[in-house]
């Protein structure tokens, strides 16, 4: 059998190191989630445990204690439940496999828990993550404190263990980047496949159908070795660009319009999040080019503000600045309503037409885990009124980057048809999404192995 990767007993070391004297944690993986009848969704793992142990069976549960002893709960071995859903490792091979100190069968989780428990101070778990899992912990805790009489301590303290294991999630190690790299390397491929078939069926005449674009997503994830999509893919064609959370479905994709596909990968637990926009026979209109230029100056700009030592907001800022600007510039804004460009982002007057942040925290969850507030400071609070809603809104200084932190970078322009705004410009739906790895000096973008600019995007689908 091979050897357990040190690097998650590594992990499991310095958790322990966080819990405090005293301290317990217990992290559950997923449970299987039913679908229809006695069919299944397809299994994935909590991320949070698969972190700490690299094991992908569901029916587990992990749990570490101050003094860094790992113990595994685990599915037992079943040959009559392994013919029919799979091999299990089992608690005999658990701890060797996986480099834990000792393990057990699931089944004795009511059991064992308790006696885990008993004589802590504290004791971690995720909230809010597992339904139930709560209710589950006061069960065991219930167990202790009916044998304090026989002089038991019952931990007194419960907290919640996201806060220390999102702080280790959101600095990506070595390992993490490189897996996250190759994911963006398969995504990247996967959007050059979909474009070039657009192109090429429209060229001979065919009837393209969003459904194919994303059929040949997850035809490329899957032969590059993906387990499965990061996340539901959108396939938007012409107006449905629109809909921010559009599911690739059946409308037609036609000649003269864009198609916009936000789409990654997941690869061995880590996602990547692509988005592209492309004219579906491969030549922009002279509208769509004015509004795809400026989205792409915009996230030229969102780059350059993504460094070591910037602010997670200040990408976003920087991409509100250049929208702002070319909003007047192109006339989707009416200067002699609105104003200046910084009257434009005072007044929020953009967000008719971009109503979304230009990022968020990429990992093992496609909005990955992390505080977007610098923790030092969220003590500094201040407080402005939201000029769209007139509500008050609490500011705290946003998080301050750091090399190994890894978020997307994905600013975009949705014109739905309104009063004022130029007709050659409705129903166009443009976004740009790259994922980005902060280093000392800038930024590492992984997924432009597909390009953005529009002549390159051009001549790959010619
Ligand atoms: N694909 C989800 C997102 O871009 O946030
Ligand atoms: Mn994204
Ligand atoms: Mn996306």
């Amino acid at each position: 059998m091979s050897q357990p990767n040190p690097l998650y007993a590594e992990r499991r070391a310095r958790l322990a190191s966080m819990l405090g004297e005293g301290g317990i944690a217990i992290i559950p993986t997923a449970p299987a989630r039913p679908r229809n009848r006695d069919t299944d969704y397809l299994y994935r793992h909590d991320s949070y445990f698969y972190y700490l142990t690299g094991f992908t069976e569901p029916g587990a549960c992990l749990v570490v204690s101050h003094d860094g002893r790992s113990t595994l709960f685990c599915q037992p071995k079943d040959l009559e439940r392994e013919i029919w859903d799979g091999y299990r490792l089992g608690p005999a091979a658990a701890p060797a496999a996986l480099g834990v100190d000792a393990a057990h069968s699931a089944a004795e989780l009511d059991t064992l828990l308790p006696r885990l428990l008993e004589n802590r101070s504290s004791v971690w778990y995720p909230f809010a993550i597992h339904h139930g899992l709560a209710a589950r912990v006061e069960g065991w805790l219930n167990a202790v404190r009916a044998r304090v009489r026989y002089g038991a301590l019952c931990p007194a303290q419960q907290h919640d263990l996201c806060t220390p294991l999102d702080e280790m999630r959101l600095i990506k190690d070595a390992h993490e980047q490189d897996i996250m790299r190759r994911a963006g390397a398969i995504s990247a491929q996967a959007h050059i496949r979909a474009m070039q078939r657009s192109a090429r069926m429209l060229r001979a005449g065919e009837d393209v159908r969003e459904y194919h674009l994303d059929a040949e997503l997850l035809h490329a994830f899957r032969e590059a070795g993906s387990q499965y999509p990061a996340y539901g893919s959108i396939v938007a064609a012409g107006a449905n660009a629109c809909v921010l959370h559009y599911q690739a479905d059946a409308a037609p994709v036609r000649s003269g319009e864009l198609v916009l596909i936000d789409a990654g990968c997941e690869l061995d637990g880590y996602a990547s999040d692509i988005t592209r926009t492309f004219p579906a026979d491969g030549r922009f209109t002279g509208p769509q080019r004015a509004l795809y230029d400026l989205v792409l100056a915009s996230q030229d700009a969102a780059v350059a503000a993504t460094r070591a030592g910037a602010r997670f907001n200040d990408p976003h800022d920087a991409t509100v600045a250049v929208l702002a600007q070319g909003m007047l510039d192109l006339g989707l804004l009416d200067r002699n309503k609105v104003g200046t460009a910084q009257d434009v982002i005072d007044k929020r007057a953009y967000f008719q037409f971009y109503m979304h942040r230009t990022g968020h925290w990429l990992g093992m969850d496609v909005h990955d885990c992390g505080s977007y507030v610098e923790p030092s400071e969220v003590g500094q609070v201040s407080e402005r009124r939201d000029p769209l809603s007139g509500e008050i809104i609490t500011n705290r200084p946003s998080r301050v980057l750091r090399p190994g932190m890894v978020l997307t970078i994905e600013p975009g322009i949705y014109v739905r048809p309104a009063e004022g705004v130029p007709a050659q410009f409705h129903n166009i739906g443009i976004r740009i999404e790259d994922d980005a790895i902060v280093t000392d000096t800038g930024c590492e973008l992984v997924t432009r192995g597909v390009p953005v600019k529009a002549d390159e995007i051009e001549a790959l689908m010619r």
